[in-house]
């Protein structure tokens, strides 16, 4: 178990959770996060938010009753990690755009540190938290509230983009961009059990075959994923 230095709300129903240790990830990678005995059976995926010497960070919001139990722990209080999974995005030494709807946001933050030259777009419907941190770290910061941020990007002046977000939000910035040279790469979300590539409840439907968010993803080639059928079309 690991102990929590801080637990800040950011926003309505949205925390920074600050837990002590030196930990490892790369961006896009994520961690299971359980404040919790039995119940729920479920450990939660959360992805690295910030990693910095003695502690690692996490930016959700609440949604159901894991999420919950989360936002209720405070400094001092015990929580278990387990990670980091996942594959994560690439590191382009060129021109890269990351694009973060909602809560898609967290891995941004790590990811423009990482790539002080990328450009952000942060997208959020009512209320936009946490921007002057992402200023500090990134070369441009676009913040977009109620409208779509991906009526800010210029496809052509990128070599690759970056999206985390709802998946209407990623299947739109893949359509916008596929004619173009930017490779875009997604973080597919998806509800996860085993976490490690046993029960396929994670599956992706790909142009190829069905691949497992958990340990084949959760970042993917837009081009690898069928939009279209994930969307039930
Ligand atoms: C790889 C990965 C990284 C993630 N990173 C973050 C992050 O950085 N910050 C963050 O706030 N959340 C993140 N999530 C989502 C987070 O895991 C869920 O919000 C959380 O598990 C919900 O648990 P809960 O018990 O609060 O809600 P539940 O009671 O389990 O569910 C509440 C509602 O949320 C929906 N829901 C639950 N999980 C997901 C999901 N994965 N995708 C879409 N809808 C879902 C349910 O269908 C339900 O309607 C990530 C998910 C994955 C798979
Ligand atoms: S969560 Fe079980 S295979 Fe991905």
């Amino acid at each position: 178990m690991s102990i929590i230095i801080s637990n800040r709300e950011v926003a309505n129903n949205v925390y920074v959770l600050t837990v002590e240790g030196d930990y490892q990830g790369a961006i896009g990678q994520f961690y299971i996060l359980r404040a919790w005995g039995n119940y729920p059976v479920l450990s939660r995926p959360i992805s690295i938010h910030n990693i910095e010497e003695g502690k690692i960070q996490f930016l959700y919001k609440v949604f159901g009753e894991g999420t919950q139990m989360i936002s209720k722990l405070r400094a001092g209080d015990e929580i278990g990690l387990e990670g980091p999974f996942g594959n994560g995005f690439p590191h382009i030494e060129g021109k890269v755009a990351m694009i973060g709807g909602g809560i898609g946001v967290a891995p941004f933050y790590y990811a423009a540190k990482q790539m002080p030259w990328a450009d952000v777009y942060l997208g959020f419907g009512q209320e936009a938290y946490l921007v002057d941190e992402y200023e500090k770290v990134a070369a441009n910061v676009v913040t977009n509230v109620g409208g779509r941020v991906l009526d800010d990007l210029d496809v052509d002046a990128y070599d690759a983009i970056f999206v985390c977000g709802p998946h209407g939000m990623m299947h739109a910035t893949y359509e916008k961009a596929k004619n173009n040279k930017a490779d875009v790469y997604v973080s597919m979300e998806k509800r996860m059990a085993c976490g490690v590539g046993a029960c396929l409840v994670c599956s992706v439907i790909c142009q190829e075959k069905n691949k497992r968010a958990c340990v084949d993803g959760p970042v993917f080639l837009a081009t690898e994923v069928n939009f279209d059928a994930e969307n039930g079309l």
